[in-house]
């Protein structure tokens, strides 16, 4: 085992928290989407990365991805297809046509327009928001019990938080997500984590609705 201080730690180097392994997979089997709302540099990424390592053993299948170098919600979805399309074996053959149509949609925002001689790209729309939903429940359909492992999401709201309407559009973004989590039927689990909390995010933009159904795991010291 090295003795390392930085990175997230994985395999032999990850040591502990068998207990909380246990919490999260009873709450993940109970339905529960989870919040890791703890402080900065205690492990809460090299724990959801164990939590995805250990996933098949559960009868589940997991992807990770971090976000902090996304700065919109089409940087959002690019990197979470990126991660989908990683796992093709989880998918029919069909799914090629639904991951060609996220790529038409996702084009389609990227493209660049002028708007009275200034470049700009389309808005997320809430016709793109209700297509890209349909598409990406269509995949999730294939994947059976699924989590879905989401880092540092508040890093890229921030950064779009900061820009003109961007508030809104942080808080229409988590709608979006949170209409994902509304489907009782739904197979998957989100887990949320990250530097920056999303409670304490959501609450300073006064959105803390779009995430009061994810259950908060380890407050205080982990
Ligand atoms: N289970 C563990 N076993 C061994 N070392 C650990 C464990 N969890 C965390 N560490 C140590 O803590 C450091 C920080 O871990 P990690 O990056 O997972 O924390 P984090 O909470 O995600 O940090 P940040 O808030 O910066 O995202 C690691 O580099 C490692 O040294
Ligand atoms: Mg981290």
């Amino acid at each position: 085992m090295k003795n390392q201080v930085g990175p997230p730690v994985t395999g032999n180097d990850f040591f502990g928290r068998k207990k909380e392994l246990m919490q999260a997979w009873d709450l993940l089997d109970n339905g529960n989407h989870l919040l890791l709302p703890a402080p900065r540099r205690v492990g809460k990424t090299s724990f959801v990365l164990q939590l995805r390592k250990d996933a098949q053993k559960h009868d589940w299948k997991a992807i990770y991805f971090n976000v902090e170098d996304g700065s919109d919600e089409t940087g959002f979805m690019r990197m979470f297809v990126d991660a989908l399309k990683k796992e093709e074996n989880w998918f029919k053959k069909s799914a090629k046509n639904t991951f060609d149509s996220i790529g038409k949609i996702m084009s389609s925002l990227e493209a660049e327009v002028e708007v009275q001689g200034v470049k700009t790209t389309l808005k997320w729309s809430n016709a793109a928001k209700s297509d890209l939903k349909r598409e990406l429940e269509k995949l999730l359909e294939d994947t059976g019990k699924c989590l879905i492992i989401i880092d540092e999401l508040p890093v890229l709201l921030s950064r779009l938080a900061n820009i003109p309407e961007g508030k809104g559009r942080v808080g229409d973004f988590l709608h979006w997500l949170r209409s994902f989590r509304q489907n009782p039927d739904s197979e998957i689990r989100w887990i949320f984590c990250g530097s920056i909390s999303m409670d304490t995010f959501a609450e300073r933009l006064g959105i803390t609705k779009t995430i009061n159904d994810l259950y908060s795991f380890f407050t205080g010291c982990f």
